[in-house]
């Protein structure tokens, strides 16, 4: 079997699906390798990620990395989320295949994308994303 269990489950079952209209951070990213787009919503109190829900158009593994990414910030502090890699989220699925790993990418790459219109909008400086487009 090529996916883990995990992966399967975030894919057929992805959690926190959706949008948030009054989010306090979107963002979107592309992937230049496949095309694939995941768009990700923050809702941030008090430096807290209070809820956060995503939609993906793209590949088994990118909903599935999108699932789980949502579910490992969730509750967590910016400082804390901005440690989370894509390795982390591939981790936590039990492994993606060689191949897929750039999935994995686009959920850190996204979460960050939201971060930084986070603090474009509020003000709030996050050094770590002064140079992330
Ligand atoms: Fe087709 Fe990602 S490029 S599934
Ligand atoms: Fe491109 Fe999965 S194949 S994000």
């Amino acid at each position: 079997m090529m996916y883990s269990e995990k992966v399967m489950e975030h894919f057929t079952n992805p959690r926190n699906v959706g949008e948030i209209e009054d989010a306090d951070g979107v963002g979107e990213v592309g992937n230049a390798k496949c095309g694939d787009i995941m768009k990700m919503y923050l809702k941030i109190e008090n430096n807290i990620i209070v809820d956060v829900k995503f939609k993906t158009f793209g590949c088994g593994s990118a909903i599935a990395s999108s699932s789980m990414a949502t579910e490992l910030i969730k509750g967590k502090s910016i400082e804390e989320v901005l440690k989370i890699t894509n390795k982390a989220v591939a981790e936590a699925l039990d492994g993606l295949p060689p191949v897929k790993m750039h999935c994995s990418v686009l959920a850190e790459e996204a979460i960050k994308s939201a971060l930084k219109d986070y603090s474009e909008k509020s003000g709030v400086e996050i050094e770590e994303l002064k140079d992330f487009e």
